[in-house]
C-alpha cells in the first residue's frame, strides 16, 4: 500500500515516532513516504483559526492509499499545524491514522482530545479513520511506548488493508 505519513515536529520528539512507524510500517510491506509539515512563519504557541500563517509544502498523496498525520499535543489539544494540514489532505475515502507525542504521563492530559479532533475533522472529510495513538512522557518510557503503538499501528492497518480487499469496508 502506498501510505503517506506527514509529521509537525517542533523538537524532534514527534519525528522520532513517525520514523519508527515507517520503520514498521516499510518492515510489513508497505511503500512509505515521510514529510514534515512546516508553516511559515514558524508557529511556536497554539493559534486559532483564521490560522495566521501558510503551510509550507503538504504535497499531494493522491495517490496514496493512507494518510497518516501526526504532532505534538499543544495547550490539551492537537497542533494548528496539524489541523491546518487536515483541512488540505485529500481523505476522502483514505485510509487515516492520527498520532501524537506530548511530555505529560497521561494521554488524558491533552493525547485523547488531539486524538478526538483529528479524527473528527479526517472523518468528516471522508475518510476511514482507525484509532489513534498517543504516546505520553510516562516514567522515561515514552520510546517503548512509541515501539509499541508502532507496533499496534501497522497490525491496524494491515487488518483495515484485508478487510478493504475482501470488500468488507
Ligand atoms: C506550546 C506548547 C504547548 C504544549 N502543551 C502540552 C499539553 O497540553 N500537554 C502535554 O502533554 N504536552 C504539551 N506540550 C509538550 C509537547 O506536546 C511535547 O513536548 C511533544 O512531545 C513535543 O513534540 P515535538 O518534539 O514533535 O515538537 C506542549 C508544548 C508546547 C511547545
Amino acid at each position: 500500500m502506498k501510505i503517506a505519513l506527514l509529521v509537525h515536529s517542533q523538537t524532534g520528539k514527534t519525528m522520532r515516532f513517525a520514523e519508527i512507524i515507517r520503520e514498521q510500517l516499510q518492515g510489513t510491506g508497505h511503500d512509505v513516504t515521510l514529510t514534515s509539515l512546516k508553516a511559515e512563519p514558524p508557529v511556536k504557541a497554539p493559534v486559532k483559526q483564521p490560522w495566521p500563517f501558510r503551510l509550507v509544502d503538504v504535497g499531494d498523496h493522491g495517490e496514496c492509499e493512507a494518510i497518516l498525520v501526526g504532532g505534538p499535543v499543544w495547550a490539551f489539544g492537537a497542533s494548528p499545524v496539524v489541523m491546518a494540514s487536515l483541512e488540505l489532505l485529500p481523505l476522502q475515502g483514505k485510509l487515516f491514522v492520527p498520532f501524537v507525542t506530548m511530555a505529560l504521563p497521561f494521554v488524558g492530559l491533552g493525547g485523547k482530545q488531539a486524538i478526538r479532533s483529528m479524527t473528527t475533522l479526517a472523518a468528516a472529510k471522508g475518510a476511514h479513520t482507525l484509532p489513534g495513538h498517543a504516546a505520553p512522557l510516562l516514567f522515561r518510557r515514552q520510546g517503548a511506548i512509541m515501539e509499541k503503538s508502532a507496533q499496534d499501528l501497522a497490525q491496524n492497518v494491515l487488518a483495515a488493508q484485508e478487510k478493504q480487499s475482501n470488500g468488507s469496508m
